[in-house]
């Protein structure tokens, strides 16, 4: 497989089901794909809405591979938490009644990471986060996720930012691996997460 046989382009929202596979397919303990298909729908949905999102997909021969969102993550997260409040709860409690003490474990976690991080909040001007990223299980390691970023990157969308900051588990060291691969550099730990920024 050669580079030059992928293309990095806006993603449209005809995509939205391909990412929402790829998503779960590499992903599956993401908050969002612990509370389901709906949930990760209605975030894309919200991220296509969103005019200060930038949503680049990998292709080749028009199918898509791999995907990346950069924006900001509370604005959209508040959305959909308020928008899916009685869902949420709903998916909660039946995975409580179920005894599903993993899930359970990754509800708790999440909720004192967002308590956490919004505590230690410094809001930066001129900055995006990168929100996902992700390339199909079956391409994974071809320099997919490293061209999508180098390619998102040449946007106009960039053009007034000094700083992306993306955030990821601590124990997830190829992670880690792939954003230091990209230039980002460890700038700070969150309750099990580390930050990670890139600055122009
Ligand atoms: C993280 C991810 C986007 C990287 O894309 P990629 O195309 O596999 O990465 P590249 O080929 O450009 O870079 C490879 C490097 O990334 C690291 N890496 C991260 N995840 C990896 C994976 N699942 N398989 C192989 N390498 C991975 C490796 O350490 C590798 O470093 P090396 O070249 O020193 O060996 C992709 O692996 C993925 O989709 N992972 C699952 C989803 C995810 O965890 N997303 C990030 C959190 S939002």
């Amino acid at each position: 497989m050669t580079d030059k046989e992928f293309n990095v382009n806006d993603i449209s929202i005809n995509d939205l089901d391909k990412i929402a596979e790829i998503w779960l397919e590499t992903l599956p303990y993401n908050i969002k794909a612990i509370i389901g298909k709906k949930i990760i729908i209605n975030y894309i949905n919200e991220i296509f809405e969103s005019s200060i999102c930038l949503k680049k997909g990998i292709y080749k021969f028009n199918k898509l591979h791999g995907f990346v969102f950069f924006g900001n993550d509370e604005d959209i997260i508040k959305k959909l938490f308020l928008q899916n409040f009685t869902y949420i709860i709903f998916c909660f409690l039946k995975d409580l009644l179920k005894l599903k003490f993993k899930k359970m474990s990754c509800y708790v976690d999440v909720s004192i990471y967002l308590i956490v991080s919004f505590l230690k909040k410094r809001k930066a001007e001129n900055s995006s986060e990168l929100l996902i990223i992700a390339v199909s299980k079956n391409k994974q390691n071809n320099n997919l996720g490293s061209i999508l970023i180098t390619e998102s990157l040449k946007d106009n969308y960039f053009a007034k930012i000094d700083k992306i900051s993306v955030v990821t588990l601590k124990s997830a060291k190829e992670n880690i691996n792939f954003y230091e691969k990209n230039n980002f550099k460890i700038i700070d730990n969150i309750y099990g997460r580390v930050l990670l920024e890139l600055s122009f």
